[in-house]
């Protein structure tokens, strides 16, 4: 593969097309950039956009975020869902504060230290909020150095070691450039290489795809896990969450009991949030947020 035509292809492509986000301005500061990464990890940039806006307005600091009960963190996640992530990015904060003097550090380790941040996150801060030259591999980078490189669709495991040396080895020399280049294979993903329509006609490395070269092959593994929502506890959750939310104050059980048919169901799922740190009993019969 001609790396050097690989790169400039993609970068000129993503000078043309990506999307002005508010998380990859140039005056963005690295605390909007680790709140965004949190967001983007199991939600679409769309549902993220109005909710980061709101949160970096009234959290422009770690400290200013800290600074406020972890609830208040829960509510202000809104419906961007996996509600565990708003307390981990709360506890984040109080790490800041307490072991970096409020900022957020720029060292990869450091950073994989926080709460809720993983290896994904923590070169994606490290990349895009610090310029610093690491590979950053979420499913569409994957996706697509599959197809590009190796003519295969990305398998359903977590990341293997060669697939991390294979990026590393093609990440450009230049540490501003190398940032860049993956943010840019992750639009490329994002916007044409998608999983189940990619548009070729519309891509700048089509020519250069073993992929396309090689006619498309289908995944040929063992079958993907849905992700079921009707009736599952994520929704049973979702409901108890929403409601919480939507409350200024502490809510009786017998609302609770409103939100979802199926008694059993709903004290697992009530005894799952307060287990988690979502909901805390307040009283005999009400429950809060933290
Ligand atoms: N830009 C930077 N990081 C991103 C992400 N995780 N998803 C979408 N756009 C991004």
């Amino acid at each position: 593969m001609d790396a050097d035509a690989l790169h400039a292809r993609v970068l000129a492509w993503y000078d043309e097309h990506a999307r002005d986000l508010p998380w990859r301005r140039p005056e963005a500061s690295a605390w909007s950039v680790l709140v965004s990464e949190l967001m983007l990890q199991q939600t679409p940039v769309s549902r993220v956009l109005p909710v980061h806006a709101v949160w970096l307005e009234r959290w422009p600091t770690p400290a200013a975020l800290a600074a406020e009960p972890a609830g208040e963190a829960v509510r202000a996640w809104g419906r961007l869902g996996y509600p565990r992530r708003a307390l981990r990015l709360h506890a984040a904060a109080t790490a800041i504060v307490s072991r970096h003097d409020g900022e957020v550090p720029d060292d990869p380790e450091e950073l994989r230290a926080l709460p809720g941040v993983g290896d994904y996150t923590a070169a994606a801060v490290a990349a895009f909020a610090f310029g610093r030259r690491i590979a950053v591999l979420d499913t569409n980078v994957r996706r697509v150095h599959h197809r590009v490189l190796r003519a295969v669709e990305v398998p359903p495991d977590s990341l293997r070691v060669h697939e991390r040396r294979e990026a590393e080895a093609l990440l450009p020399a230049d540490a501003a450039e190398a940032a860049t280049w993956s943010v840019a294979v992750m639009e490329l993903g994002a916007l044409v290489c998608t999983a189940r329509t990619p548009a070729c006609e519309r891509c700048p490395v089509a020519d250069l795809c073993a992929w396309r070269a090689a006619g498309y092959p289908a995944y040929d593994g063992p079958p993907r896990r849905g992700q079921a929502w009707e009736g599952t506890d994520r929704q049973c959750r979702g409901r108890i969450m929403a409601l919480l939310r939507d409350s200024p104050g502490p809510v009786h059980t017998t609302r609770i009991d409103s939100v979802w048919p199926d008694p059993a169901q709903r004290e697992r799922c009530l005894a799952g949030l307060v287990h988690d740190g979502l909901a805390v009993p307040a009283g005999p019969s009400a429950y809060a947020l933290p």
